[in-house]
C-alpha cells in the first residue's frame, strides 16, 4: 500500500482524512509543518505516494513548507494538495503556481477527498515515469550520438589510407603494363615472349600494420610511403634466367622509372637456396591533378624457381618439427639442381634458337 502524509494542526481533520483514505492508503499524519518537513524526510525516495497540506498552522505554515520542499527539489518527487478553509482566489493560485497538485477546500467531502488524491497521484506517477523514459531516451540518443561521431573520425583517418593504396594499386598497373608492352614487342618481333606470367598483390593493412610494428615505426600514412618498399609487389615469372636480367633491364632503362636497390639473389643465393632478382623501383603515376612516385617491389625468377619458393614458403608457416632439419637440406638440394636445369634448358633453347 502507498503511504501519504497528512499535515494539519487539527487532531480531528487529521483523523477525518485517515478514515477516507485508509481503506487504499497507509496514512501518517504531522500537526505542524516542521514536523511535516522532518517526516518527509526520513521516507526514502518513492516512499511518499502524497502529501494533504493544510494552510494555516502554528510554527510553520504551509506556504513555507511547499518554499522548503521546493528549495530541496521534492516538489517534483511527491504531489501535494492543499486542504483549506481558504477561499481566496489569490491563495489557491499562489499554491498552484508554487506546484501545488490540487486544492481542496473544507469542509470536505470524503469521496471527491478519496478520487482528487488517487487523480494526483496518478497523474504525477504518470508524468514522472514519462519524463524518466525521455531522460533515459537522450541518454541512448548521446550515447549514439557519441558513437557516430567516433565512426566519423575513424572513416576521417581511413580517407587517407585508402587514398594510398589506390596509388600503389596504380603503381602495380603501370609496372604490369610496361612488361606486358615489353612482352608485346617480343612477340611480335622475335616470336618469344620473356615471360610466361605476372603475379600482382598490395600488401594487407593487417600485413601493412604487422611490419611497422616490427621496424618499431608508428602507423602512419607517411610511415608507409617512406619505410615500406613492398605495399605493391609484382612478381614476374620467366622461362630461363637470361630473360630475367633482359627484362629487368629493360624496364630500369625507361628514362622515368627510378632504381632504388637491387638484390640480386641468383648470383648471391641465400644459403637455405632461395634464388631471385628482386627490385625496388620509384614508378611514376598519373594523377588528374598531379605525377607522383610510388615505390613496387618487383621480383623476377624462373617458373622452376617460382616452384620451389613457393613450397619453400610453406616451410615458413610450419612449426618446428623433428625433420625440419632433413628438408632444409633437401630443399637446399633442389634449388641448387634447379638452378643447373635452368641453365641447362638455356642452353638448349640457345642451340634451338641457332639451328
Ligand atoms: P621482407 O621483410 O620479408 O620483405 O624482406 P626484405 O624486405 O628484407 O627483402 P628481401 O628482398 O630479402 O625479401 C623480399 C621478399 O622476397 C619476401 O617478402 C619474400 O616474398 C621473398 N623472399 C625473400 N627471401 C625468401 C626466401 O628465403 N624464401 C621465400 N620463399 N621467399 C623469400
Ligand atoms: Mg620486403
Amino acid at each position: 500500500m502507498q503511504r501519504i502524509l497528512v499535515v494539519d494542526d487539527t487532531e480531528l481533520n487529521c483523523e477525518l482524512l485517515r478514515n477516507i483514505l485508509k481503506d487504499g492508503y497507509i496514512i501518517d499524519t504531522a500537526k505542524d509543518g516542521e514536523q511535516a518537513l522532518s517526516k518527509i524526510r526520513e521516507y526514502p525516495p518513492g516512499g511518499l505516494a502524497a502529501i494533504l497540506l493544510d494552510l494555516q498552522m502554528p510554527k510553520m505554515n504551509g506556504f513555507a513548507v511547499i518554499a522548503e520542499m521546493k528549495r530541496k527539489g521534492w516538489m517534483a518527487k511527491i504531489p501535494v494538495l492543499i486542504i483549506s478553509s481558504e477561499h481566496s482566489v489569490e491563495v489557491e493560485n499562489q499554491c498552484f503556481e508554487l506546484g501545488a497538485s490540487d486544492f481542496i477546500h473544507k469542509p470536505f467531502e470524503g469521496s471527491i477527498v478519496k478520487n482528487r488524491v488517487r487523480n494526483a497521484i496518478e497523474l504525477f506517477s504518470g508524468k514522472n515515469q514519462l519524463e524518466q523514459e525521455v531522460r533515459e531516451q537522450a541518454k541512448t540518443l548521446k550515447k549514439q550520438y557519441q558513437i557516430i561521431q567516433m565512426q566519423a573520425e575513424k572513416l576521417k583517418e581511413a580517407e587517407p589510407f585508402h587514398m594510398l593504396m589506390m596509388e600503389y594499386q596504380a603503381a602495380i598497373m603501370e609496372v604490369e603494363t610496361r612488361l606486358k608492352v615489353l612482352n608485346a614487342e617480343f612477340t611480335q618481333r622475335y616470336n618469344r615472349n620473356p615471360f610466361e606470367s605476372i603475379k600482382s598483390r598490395l600488401k594487407t593493412p593487417e600485413s601493412i600494420y604487422d611490419k611497422l610494428a616490427r621496424k618499431g615505426y608508428p602507423a602512419t600514412v607517411e610511415c608507409i610511403r617512406e619505410k615500406l618498399m613492398d605495399v605493391a609487389g609484382l612478381r614476374v615469372i620467366c622461362s630461363f634466367p637470361d630473360d630475367i636480367y633482359r627484362l629487368a633491364d629493360f624496364l630500369i632503362r625507361q628514362d622515368d622509372i627510378i632504381l632504388l636497390k637491387k638484390k640480386d639473389y641468383i648470383k648471391n643465393p641465400k644459403t637455405n637456396g632461395y634464388r631471385s632478382l628482386h627490385l625496388i623501383l620509384d614508378v611514376p603515376i598519373f594523377l588528374s591533378d598531379q605525377k607522383k612516385y610510388m615505390k613496387a617491389e618487383v621480383q623476377f625468377r624462373t617458373i622452376a624457381m617460382d616452384f620451389w619458393a613457393s613450397l619453400e614458403h610453406k616451410l615458413g608457416y610450419k612449426r618446428e618439427g623433428d625433420n625440419t632439419e632433413e628438408i632444409v637440406r633437401q630443399l637446399k638440394d633442389c634449388a641448387d639442381s634447379i638452378e643447373a636445369l635452368d641453365y641447362q634448358m638455356q642452353e638448349i633453347r640457345n642451340k634451338i634458337d641457332k639451328a
